[in-house]
């Protein structure tokens, strides 16, 4: 949320309760995927880029795929128009979220080879950088092990190698805290880390996205 809504929330809680449980109930016979698809084209149509940056990610999250979000964005045309468009466009090469690269927009979830699994450091943290077009922090612990996403849930930030401390991943931009052993974020937000499918195959391990 931002300063100004924290702001409003403590000087009027009455007023903002209700302005909150408004959005909420109007919404409430939609699923998920509408929602988000409606709150990423209110983002742009009010053209407030952090909403955007949010938003995005969510619809993301809740199944909406890549091509439907540019779907739902060229459908709102008539109230969006061009240049609203281009700003959002811009906005999401920036965000550079490997979905919405062009080569990755119709493909299918394959398996990726990532490393020699006797490179992977048991007990500890392994940060694997451009696995076809990925980052990917590995846990691993003995025969297990958990791949996950660099991008941050929050706002799909590229977490760096360097925001790892011991087990603690801390992402630059809002500072959320994640816990690599178990991808839960243990302070500041709310989502844990994405985490990929993985398994080994003939000495290598390999995630699916
Ligand atoms: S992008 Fe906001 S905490 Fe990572």
């Amino acid at each position: 949320m931002s300063d100004a809504l924290n702001y409003l929330v403590k000087a009027r809680p009455e007023a903002m309760t209700a302005y909150f449980s408004f959005l909420k109930d109007a919404g409430k016979h939609l699923d998920p995927k509408t929602r988000a698809l409606i709150s990423v084209i209110t983002k742009i149509d009010a053209q407030t880029e952090r909403g955007l940056r949010q938003y995005l990610p969510r619809a993301l999250r809740v199944g909406a795929s890549p091509v439907e979000i540019l779907d739902a964005i060229l459908m709102a045309f008539p109230t969006l128009g061009l240049a609203k468009i281009v700003w959002a466009v811009d906005i999401i090469l920036d965000m550079d979220i490997p979905e919405f690269r062009l080569e990755s927009l119709d493909a299918e979830p394959q398996w990726h080879e990532l490393v020699s699994w006797d490179q992977v450091k048991d007990g500890n943290v392994t940060y694997l950088d451009d696995c076809d077009g990925r980052n990917v922090f590995v846990w691993r612990s003995g025969d297990t092990c958990k791949v996950y996403d660099s991008r941050c849930p929050h706002q799909v930030t590229d977490i760096p190698h360097l925001a790892l401390s011991g087990l603690q991943l801390t992402c630059p931009k809002h500072h959320w805290v994640f816990d690599v052993s178990t991808g839960k974020c243990v302070e500041n937000g709310t989502r844990p880390l994405r985490q990929f499918e993985s398994r080994l195959k003939e000495g290598w391990l390999q995630a699916k996205w």
